[in-house]
């Protein structure tokens, strides 16, 4: 299995818990239904009945998670998700809509909890068969907007302190400005609907539809 064998395009949302990747993903999801264009639509981590397992654990595990723990905690998710279900959908031709990738463990894991992002980004590459999206979503928010719309329902990784999520945007925001091609950054401090019409000028193009 490997990266020769794709014929789909492959697109993560990417951002900080509550900037809106799930409402996006799922509008965008919407669109390309109505286009009649042949997708799933999946999550990292819990794209796979492995990974929910591993997903409940990274969200809701009560005592101490050492930062490489947690990292290999995401790399074994991936690994079962690139294989049992990206990369076969990407081979059928589909596009691939992924909540989240290798971007949240770079900025998380590397930016915001000081893993080294070479290491990430070369561990991420054994897992994923060297997988790496077409196109990459950046929703942009501060951590302020971002928290107050979560409102009282944050998981683990929610409610660490806002100076925690500042370093993961601020990675999300440096990658972005490294790989431009790649990743797309959109103000996400605006209304549900302004944005997706953003998120789907972006697809037209990159999809003729
Ligand atoms: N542009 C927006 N403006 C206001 N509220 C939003 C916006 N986008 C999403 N929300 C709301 O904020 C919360 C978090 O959105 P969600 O899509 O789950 O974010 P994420 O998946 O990035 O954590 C949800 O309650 C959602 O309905
Ligand atoms: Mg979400």
């Amino acid at each position: 299995m490997n990266r020769q064998d794709n014929k789909g395009i492959f697109i993560t949302f990417e951002g900080i818990d509550g900037c809106g990747k799930s409402s996006q993903t799922d509008l965008a999801a919407e669109y390309l239904e109505s286009r009649g264009i042949d997708f799933i639509k999946t999550r990292d981590p819990g794209g796979t009945a492995l990974g929910s397992k591993i997903r409940e654990i990274l969200l809701n595990y009560e005592g101490h998670i050492a930062s490489m723990s947690e990292l290999f905690l995401y790399l074994a998710d991936r690994a079962q998700h690139v294989e049992e279900k990206i990369l076969p959908a990407l081979s059928e031709g589909k596009v691939v809509l992924c909540d989240r990738y290798v971007d949240s463990t770079i900025a998380y894991q590397g930016y915001a909890r000081g893993l080294d992002k070479q290491q990430i980004l070369d561990l991420n590459s054994i897992v994923a068969y060297g997988l790496m999206p077409d196109l990459t979503f950046v929703f942009d928010i501060t951590p302020e907007v971002a928290c107050s719309r979560l409102g009282e329902k944050k998981d683990r990784l929610e409610a660490e302190c806002s100076e925690f999520h500042k370093k993961v945007r601020e990675g999300f925001l440096d990658l972005a400005g490294k790989d431009p091609g790649r990743i797309k950054v959109i103000d996400a401090g605006r209304g549900i609907g302004a944005i997706s019409e953003d998120v789907i000028s972006i697809l037209k193009t990159r999809l003729s539809c």
